[in-house]
């Protein structure tokens, strides 16, 4: 099928860079959020990380304004899924409330329009069965930063048509992207394997085997990884490593997948990570400077005997 209008719902981290790609990529694309402040705040995002395309030569001005002149923004989002070939949901990880966004978008969307979200572990069925189209609805999961990463996690729900897969996998590979696809089961695969081993670097760090540098370099430097597990769950945000654990834990009930105490106290005392200036590090605007967070200077290791 024919894909050239899409919508993203959501100008945060994850929409503002699905936007950027699919710009980037040749599509219009209309850009919904809630209000005129998100939106204008995700397309100045979207500005800044093509101009670091623009500095480091892969791509020219003239590509950049092209870009930026396919991406249209509006609070309007039944107007937005009445144009839309294809929608990608970006909201916030909630579960009850992408039921009632995808609600809202099987009213307003035409009949051949794809609905597909950008969840990290969200049940593809269960927001597939709150609409009349449940085979039109799939998982399209992206990764942060959306325009450096090469992974498209495709997610099949239940009842999706296999042929629906097939054009996404298409579509994202017209975006430069590598699609994989897979079922649709807790966690799917990027998470089910990345979050246990996040919670499992954190268990670490609380029982005092390694600090949080001991950790994070032991990771990078021995597994080659591009940030230690503490790094990248500050990055991804706290709150959204112990939802996914959630996930894990409900869908499989099975205690291995149980978030550490100490990754549960960090979400509550509000230390999420890089969008709340504190985590596993703190952050200061501007700084690329990496350093750990006063309540995790001093390793407190078990004792041996
Ligand atoms: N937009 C465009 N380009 C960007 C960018 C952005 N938002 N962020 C970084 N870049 C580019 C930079 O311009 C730079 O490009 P060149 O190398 O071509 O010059 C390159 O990416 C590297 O950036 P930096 O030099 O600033 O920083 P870095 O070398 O430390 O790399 C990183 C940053 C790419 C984020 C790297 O640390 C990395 O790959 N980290 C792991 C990221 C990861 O695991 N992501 C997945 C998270 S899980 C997820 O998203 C899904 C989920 O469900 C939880």
């Amino acid at each position: 099928m024919n894909i050239n209008k899409v919508s993203v719902i959501g100008a945060g981290a994850m929409g503002n860079g699905i936007a950027h790609v699919f710009a980037l990529a040749g599509f219009q694309v209309q850009l919904v959020d809630l209000n005129e402040e998100a939106l204008s705040k995700g397309l100045s995002t979207i500005s800044k990380n093509l101009d670091r395309q623009v500095a480091k030569g892969s791509l020219t001005e003239e590509a950049k304004r092209e870009a930026i002149s396919r991406i249209g923004t509006t609070t309007g989002i039944a107007a937005a899924a009445a144009s839309s070939d294809l929608i990608v949901e970006a909201a916030t990880e909630n579960e009850d409330l992408k039921k009632k966004i995808f609600k809202q978008l099987d009213e307003a969307a035409p009949a051949h329009c794809i609905l597909a979200t950008n969840t990290s572990s969200i049940s593809i069925t269960r927001l597939a069965a709150v609409t009349s189209r449940p085979s039109k609805v799939i998982g399209m999961h992206f990764m942060n930063p959306v325009p450096v990463m090469k992974l498209v996690e495709i997610i099949l729900g239940y009842q999706t048509d296999k042929e629906v897969g097939r054009t996404i996998e298409e579509l994202s590979r017209q975006l430069g992207k590598l699609p994989y696809t897979v079922k649709d089961f807790p966690g799917f695969i990027a998470n089910r394997i990345l979050m246990p081993m996040i919670n499992e670097a954190i268990c670490a760090l609380h029982e005092g085997v390694g600090g949080v540098e001991e950790i994070d370099q032991i990771m990078k430097l021995g597994m080659a990884h591009p940030m230690g597990p503490l790094q990248l769950a500050d990055f991804i945000g706290l709150d959204v490593c112990l939802s996914i654990m959630h996930v894990l834990h409900q869908g499989f009930g099975n205690p291995k997948y149980f978030p550490s105490p100490l990754l549960q106290n960090m979400v509550a005392a509000g230390h999420l990570g890089v969008k709340s200036g504190q985590g596993f590090y703190v952050y200061t605007p501007g700084s690329k400077d990496l350093k750990v967070a006063p309540g995790f200077q001093t390793q407190q290791l078990m004792p041996v005997s």
